[in-house]
């Protein structure tokens, strides 16, 4: 299965990366106006240096006394000149040049406005009609320098701003989502069978008519869940006192048949009516065991709970079960008594029942809410052991069940948050089966 993908890290990133590459267009755009107006104010410079110098030459030769000479332009400081200028006649012999000037730059030709070789940028203007011509060069390197440099400081910023902007987008959608992640933290708090609504405040509106539908859904679950349970405990009920009216009558029967195959026939019926009475009396305690209302509000002390309980099976078992408790404490638990009570009374039943009939059942507790129920007997072997709680599962035993003792036990458990473990053999025994059931509370001296 692929994993979900997060929508903090999509968003992030995608944020991020959409924002970077119009950063980058505004960038390029900026720079090439930049790098136009660059151009002018160069052009601009260039050209108003020739205008300027053209007067100053023309002046300068004609007062020569041998005008057609070339003559270097003395400085009056040795320096690198930045630019350097030629003036020639029409046909192309210099007159005058600046001292740095290298007459291999220029047109070979005078020629009047802008020009633009390799490493130059050329400008030429004429005097005189066109018999005297000055040609300025300037060194392309230094606009591509300033370019550079334009383009650098436009850049330079988007670099802190890439980090700046994922911890920010990735900040600001977890702020945002917090509201989710609670509905996430209460759905997966969730304990087992609890249906009722879900309740998270503020949460987006993109994601509240999906809140808003699982609570529908939870809710029209929860409704079907109780229909089928109310459904098998009322026919369970209404099973009841026609099933308890027939038993009497047919008890009557046989008792008042004849010896011979008529009253054999009428104690069979009355085996099965008793089974059938047993299962409507067990699907009664699992409907119980899957409703509601297993936690009781007031913690209950499970000792005189046990103890009543014990006692019970005690005056109908003949004194078999061996009930051992923590001294001088109680053990306090939120557990509705009745449902201790079904739990407590499938355990017992089946130690009874399925343990070996000379050894004693022992069940105790201790202070630590251990409940556990052993008896001896064959061991269970493990791959059975694993299904017995599943509903409608039985052993290899040869008395009458339904299978349904363990599975209301464990789902007794289950709703009151305990852990119920069994076990074959017994711990510290060679045979036997064992019953733990570990619930979660505080106890108290
Ligand atoms: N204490 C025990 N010792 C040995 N085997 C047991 C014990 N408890 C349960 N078992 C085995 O587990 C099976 C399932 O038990 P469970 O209580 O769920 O159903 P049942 O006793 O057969 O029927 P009922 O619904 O009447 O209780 C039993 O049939 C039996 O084989
Ligand atoms: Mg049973």
């Amino acid at each position: 299965m692929k994993s979900p993908i997060s929508l903090q890290k999509r968003l992030g990133l995608g944020l991020t990366l959409g924002m970077t590459l119009l950063w980058l267009g505004a960038t390029v755009g900026a720079w090439l106006v930049v790098q136009h107006e660059l151009n002018e104010a160069f052009d601009s410079a260039l050209e108003e240096t020739a205008q300027r110098i053209l007067p100053l030459a023309v002046l300068e030769i004609s007062n020569r006394e041998a005008p057609r000479t070339a003559q270097h332009v003395a400085t009056l400081k040795m320096h690198k000149e930045y630019l350097t200028y030629l003036v020639r006649d029409a046909e192309g012999q210099i007159l005058m040049q600046s001292h740095d000037a290298n007459p291999k730059i220029f047109n070979e030709h005078p020629s009047e406005g802008f020009s633009t070789t390799q490493k130059y940028r050329l400008y030429g203007a004429s005097a005189l009609r066109n018999t005297l011509f000055i040609e300025i060069a300037e060194p392309l390197g230094h606009r591509r320098e300033a370019a550079r440099e334009a383009l650098l400081a436009l850049l330079l910023p988007l670099l802190a701003l890439i980090p700046i902007s994922l911890l920010g987008t990735w900040l600001f959608v977890r702020l945002s989502l917090r509201s989710v992640l609670a509905y996430r933290r209460a759905v997966e708090a969730r304990g087992v069978g609890d249906l009722s609504p879900i309740s998270v405040a503020r949460l987006p509106a993109e994601i509240d008519p999906l809140a808003d539908a699982v609570n529908r859904l939870l809710e029209r679950l929860r409704k079907a869940l109780e229909a089928e349970r109310s459904f098998t405990a009322n026919s369970a009920h209404e099973l009841r006192t026609p099933l308890a009216a027939t038993l009497a009558q047919i008890q009557r029967l046989r008792q008042e048949a004849p010896q011979g195959p008529l009253r054999t026939r009428a104690a069979k019926i009355e085996d099965s009516l008793r089974e059938l009475a047993r299962l409507s009396e067990k699907l009664m305690q699992l409907a119980k065991a899957e409703g509601g209302g297993l936690l009781s509000e007031a913690p209950q002390d499970l000792i005189p709970l046990l103890a009543h309980g014990v006692d019970e099976w005690n005056r109908s078992s003949g004194q078999r079960i061996r009930l051992q408790l923590p001294t001088e404490a109680s053990v306090y638990c939120a557990i509705d008594p009745d449902a201790f009570g079904i739990l407590l009374r499938n355990l017992i039943e089946n130690a009874l029942k399925y343990g070996a009939a000379d050894q004693p059942v022992e069940v105790s507790l201790t202070e630590q809410a251990l409940l556990r129920v052993v008896n001896g007997g064959p061991v269970v072997p493990a791959p059975v052991l694993q299904r017995l709680t599943e509903r409608f599962v039985r052993g290899s035993s040869e008395a009458s069940g339904t299978g349904l003792g363990l599975a209301i036990a464990k789902t007794i458990a289950q709703g009151v948050k305990a852990r119920m473990t069994l076990a074959s053999p017994a711990t510290g025994r060679a045979d036997g089966f064992e019953v733990t059931v570990q619930f979660l509370c505080v106890p108290s001296a």
